[in-house]
């Protein structure tokens, strides 16, 4: 959270907003991180902790700690290091990092940027020929595993960004651009470095298809509402490696996530930018995995600002826990190095109190060391 004091210093308040921010009263949001108090670590003594292993295997990949980086779109609107900064921090924390369709680094230069684990977290597309052109660009690039993300029918209102004008398209007013010049170290980068943050994996699209129409309304005339089950399980059969499902939050989509193949759900609220008003994955964690969890990865989405909270998660039967904020605060404050020290700091949480709760392993990890507050 010292990070995200110092990305607050740093950024101007509509890009700071768009990071720290949620939908309508940011009830869930709250929750996300809240629900982790519901619940206590019970430690075990006298067990030899000497040497501990808190590595995993998730979507295929071997992480040496149970956390990797969620997608989140815009990198290089918050940092210059962008995307590349992210997923080269990722791999130097020893974790995986998933890219957003909505990056503004191209699906290929992520994939030169670093050999680490890598995601991509892709949508089914009104032109399903675009996530068509995904899939094969994501196998080009070799791509370890695809997520994809159903909870965006629509966008979530989130107040903040109406107010400070980061909607689609912008509409910073004067005291946004005033707001903005005041904030000379970001502006500086922000003109200085090259490309201009856009969505560039969108781009040669909008060249193409529209006379004037922005790359923002494009993508957002790209979401589309008539998708079902039926275009997920299009979407495994196309990839056939590693396939995650995000957005998930009840038993009933779990199973019907299971049944048409996929490998992993990550139960998400979009961390509370969604829906308000709709649970806490930690809240509803534990009944998914009772329904699925031997047939797919169950990994915990939104809230994480500590080790211990992935040591509940993991105790509650996660396989992982993937998180947002907690990079991209270090990112927006320091770029690569900011982002690689959150998540250093988040694993060192992860290594000390798996030598507290006296685990040597991830899968020592039980419901035996939780109780319900
Ligand atoms: C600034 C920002 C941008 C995001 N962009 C995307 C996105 O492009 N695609 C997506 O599936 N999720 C996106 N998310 C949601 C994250 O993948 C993740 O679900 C969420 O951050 C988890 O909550 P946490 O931030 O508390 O860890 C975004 C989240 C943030 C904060």
């Amino acid at each position: 959270m010292d990070f995200r004091e110092l990305a607050q210093k740093r950024l101007p308040d509509p890009m700071f907003h768009y990071i720290d921010g949620a939908a309508e009263d940011e009830w869930t949001y709250k929750q996300n991180t809240s629900s982790f108090d519901q619940y206590e670590l019970i430690p075990r003594f006298l067990v030899d902790v000497d040497k501990i292993d808190t590595s995993t295997t998730v979507l295929g990949q071997k992480i040496d700690w149970p956390f990797f980086c969620s997608p989140t779109g815009y990198h290089r609107l918050f940092h210059h290091d962008g995307e590349e900064g992210a997923i080269r921090a990722a791999a130097r924390a020893g974790t995986m990092f998933c890219l957003s369709t909505i990056s503004t680094t191209t699906i290929e230069d992520v994939a030169k940027a670093s050999d680490g684990p890598k995601v991509f977290q892709i949508y089914v597309l009104k032109d399903r020929s675009l996530s068509q052109e995904y899939i094969q660009r994501c196998k080009d690039a070799n791509y370890d595993a695809l997520c994809l993300t159903i909870d965006v029918p629509s966008n979530g209102r989130r107040e903040r960004d109406l107010r400070t004008g980061m909607t689609v398209p912008p509409k910073l007013g004067l005291s946004g651009y005033m707001n903005i010049a005041k904030h000379i170290d970001w502006s500086f980068n922000y003109l200085t470095h090259r490309p201009t943050p856009s969505m560039v994996n969108l781009e040669h699209k909008v060249q193409k298809n529209s006379s004037g129409t922005s790359v923002m309304d494009f993508m957002n005339s790209q979401f589309d509402r008539t998708v079902t089950w039926k275009d997920a399980a299009w979407m495994i059969e196309q990839w056939n490696k590693p396939f995650a499902i995000k957005g998930i939050l009840s038993v009933e989509d779990a199973k019907i996530a299971a049944d048409i193949g996929a490998s992993a759900v990550m139960v998400s609220n979009h961390g509370g930018r969604q829906m308000d008003g709709c649970p806490a994955p930690f809240e509803v964690i534990g009944d998914i995995v009772e329904a699925v969890g031997d047939k797919v990865e169950v990994i915990l989405d939104g809230g994480v600002r500590r080790g211990t909270h992935i040591l509940k998660a993991l105790a509650m039967g996660a396989k992982a826990c993937m998180g947002g904020r907690a990079y991209l605060y270090g990112l927006a404050a320091a770029g690569e190095e900011g982002a690689y020290r959150s998540l250093s700091l988040l694993r060192e949480e992860v290594q000390n109190n798996m030598i507290l709760l006296g685990a040597t392993s991830i899968d020592q990890i039980s419901s035996k060391h939780l109780r319900k507050v």
